[in-house]
């Protein structure tokens, strides 16, 4: 199966909004896409889309955020929402759909990204406990669920704080 990904583009909106809604079952996660897409933040790049033909099948998403400690603030990337329509999920989209883009990130001179999770399931890509890095979420979640990668060595070695995620995110 021929997969190829992506950037979004305008044409693609509201088929990106549908592949969210029938992989989360519910309309949240596309509203929210379709709100940070308003932010000045967003970052089009990193809005990407697998494809198989003409048909959208996936779909996923790295929002900047900031990691603030007491007295600095630190930019990194959130990874969300990301979704495959659940008839071609587990054949590997996501992970081809995970690798594009922290290669786009990594092109794009990103260092780090920030993912809550499956624990058994970002592990692959790289990405560690946060709290091996000394960065902790806004939220109280499991400590494993709440992950990060270096996209370049070292890039999180000075770096403790909180993530601050953009308030879009907040209405989720
Ligand atoms: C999570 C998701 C994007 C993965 O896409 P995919 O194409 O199915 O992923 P892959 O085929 O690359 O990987 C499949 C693996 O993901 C696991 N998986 C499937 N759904 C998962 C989920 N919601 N959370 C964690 N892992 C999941 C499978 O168990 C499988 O594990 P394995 O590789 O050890 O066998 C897709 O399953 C999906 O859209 N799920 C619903 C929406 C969602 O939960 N998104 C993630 C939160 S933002």
């Amino acid at each position: 199966m021929k997969i190829q990904i992506r950037p979004e583009n305008k044409n693609d909106y509201k088929i990106i909004s549908m592949v969210n809604d029938m992989a989360f079952g519910q309309e949240n996660e596309g509203i929210l896409i379709e709100k940070l897409r308003k932010n000045r933040k967003f970052i089009k790049e990193l809005s990407l889309v697998a494809c198989m033909g003409n048909e959208i099948i996936g779909h996923i998403l790295f929002f900047p955020i900031k990691i603030n400690s007491e007295k600095e603030s630190f930019e990194s990337l959130v990874l969300a929402p990301m979704s495959v329509i659940p008839e071609l999920q587990g054949l590997g989209i996501g992970s081809q759909l995970v690798e594009k883009g922290i290669a786009k990130a990594k092109k794009l001179g990103h260092q780090s990204i920030i993912v809550l999770g499956h624990e058994k399931y970002y592990p692959k890509f790289g990405f560690k406990a946060a709290s091996e890095f000394n960065i902790s979420p806004p939220f109280d979640v499991p400590d494993q669920v709440f992950m990060a990668k270096e996209i370049l060595p070292d890039a999180l070695k000075d770096i403790a704080g909180c993530v601050e995620y953009p308030k879009e995110f907040k209405d989720l």
